[in-house]
């Protein structure tokens, strides 16, 4: 099984430039989590921190024991052994083909013979689907060849965390869903850690089990998918739909007299961009049929379900709703909408939760590893909540 990572407290600036302060955060072991925010709030910058190549001036990331931040060379060199770090464009060395690519960090790193090399090798290109693309060069293939070469060779060393910075980016829908497969496939088939750093809101919405988001140099959420997918909260919204109107500006984020005039524009007619209300928690992808069960899926949703009566209304009512009949019966749970429905045909839906938009979730975090949300005050879920949900 991957490795467990907990972050707490971790502050990173440049000189004078904040980036981000007091990011708690648990990588729950095998599970797939994605880390969405605008461009520049310092995704990129927290990656580098999680494998030492960066060092945050307060916190720690621990993991196996060890915080990566406060350690010596030596075991920073030991635990930077179990990630595999898959960078923007592959990271591939220009002038090697894709095998001696691969084969390089088992040259490196190890001591093992050609032979054993090779099979290694042969086995990474075959799980990422470049069977038969060993002779090439990076320079010959496709954007996303060059990807999952990068993910092969991030494989070689058998991590227990693989983290990912924006595997989207040059890659058409198409190609992006197909890298995302791979994720989901190879986190089925070696139950490591995966941080996914990204875009890309259908690969947020149907990949990951778990969401978090950067914004205003905090970690302003993380938590099971259906916390951020079913939140009203306007920067969460604004981010999924792809949209000018919000807190979200050209470049990072807005003053209030920016927002209002702009609030202003909008009213007034002028297109906000974004084509359609993205809302809802999608099915998760599966495993390509003919692989085993996804381990760290049924260990999320134990968690989860242990967890349920402390996430916000709608994201319970969605955890629920994704439950199989038998699973819900093993739970000994109810979809909310049916027991609602029949038992308080005279309540207007979500009248209970006017003014009380959910925010911040308490999920698998202690109540003092969770960052909170500007401006808003997330209060425990009542008893029972007969809101119908997002979709
Ligand atoms: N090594 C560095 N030295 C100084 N500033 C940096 C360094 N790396 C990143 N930054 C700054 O940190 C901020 C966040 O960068 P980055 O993590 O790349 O953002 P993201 O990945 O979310 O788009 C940016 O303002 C960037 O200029
Ligand atoms: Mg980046």
């Amino acid at each position: 099984m991957g490795a467990e990572v907990v972050v707490e407290g971790l502050t990173k600036s440049f000189g004078r430039q904040a980036i981000w302060r007091d990011v708690s955060l648990t990588l729950p072991p095998g599970e797939v989590s994605v880390l969405l925010g605008p461009s520049g709030t310092g995704k990129s910058v927290f990656l580098k921190s999680m494998i030492g190549l960066l060092k945050p001036e307060r916190g720690s990331c621990t993991i196996n024991g060890v915080d990566i931040v406060r350690c010596s060379e030596s075991k920073l060199y030991e635990t930077r052994k179990l990630f595999g770090v898959l960078f923007q464009d592959g990271a591939l060395f220009g002038s090697m083909n894709l095998y001696d690519n691969v084969a390089f960090p088992l040259r490196e790193h190890t001591k093992k013979s050609e032979t054993e090399i090779k099979r290694i090798v042969l086995e990474k290109l075959e799980m990422t689907g470049l069977a038969g693309a060993d002779k090439k060069l990076p320079g010959e293939i496709s954007g996303g060849m060059r990807k999952r070469a990068g993910l092969a060779r991030a494989l070689v060393l058998d991590p227990e965390i693989i983290l990912v910075d924006e595997p989207d980016s040059g890659l058409d829908p198409v190609r992006t869903t197909y890298i995302s497969q791979l994720f989901i496939d190879v986190n089925t088939q070696i139950d490591a850690t995966f941080l996914i750093v990204t875009h890309n809101i259908n690969l947020a919405r149907t990949v990951p089990d778990n969401i978090g988001m950067l914004f205003r140099k905090e970690l302003v959420m993380f938590g099971p998918r259906e916390v951020l997918l079913t939140s009203e909260e306007p920067v969460v919204k604004q981010f999924l739909n792809g949209r000018m109107d919000g807190p979200i500006g050209m470049s990072e984020e807005k003053d209030s007299a920016t927002m209002a005039a702009e609030k202003a524009m909008f009213e007034a007619g002028h297109h906000a961009g974004g084509v359609e209300d993205v809302r809802g928690v999608p099915p998760q992808m599966q495993p390509t049929p003919g692989l085993p069960e996804r381990m760290g899926a049924r260990r999320r949703q134990d968690r989860v379900m242990r967890n349920l009566h402390t996430l916000p209304p709608a994201a319970q009512e969605k955890v629920i709703e994704s439950l199989s009949p038998e699973e819900q019966r093993h739970y000994g749970v109810h979809p909310h909408r049916l027991v609602g429905a029949r038992q308080q045909p005279q309540q207007p839906p979500q009248a209970q939760y006017q003014g009380q938009p959910p925010s911040q979730h308490r999920g698998q975090l202690p109540a003092d590893q969770v960052a909170s949300m500007p401006q808003s005050g997330w209060t425990e879920p009542r008893a029972r909540d007969p809101r119908q949900g997002g979709t």
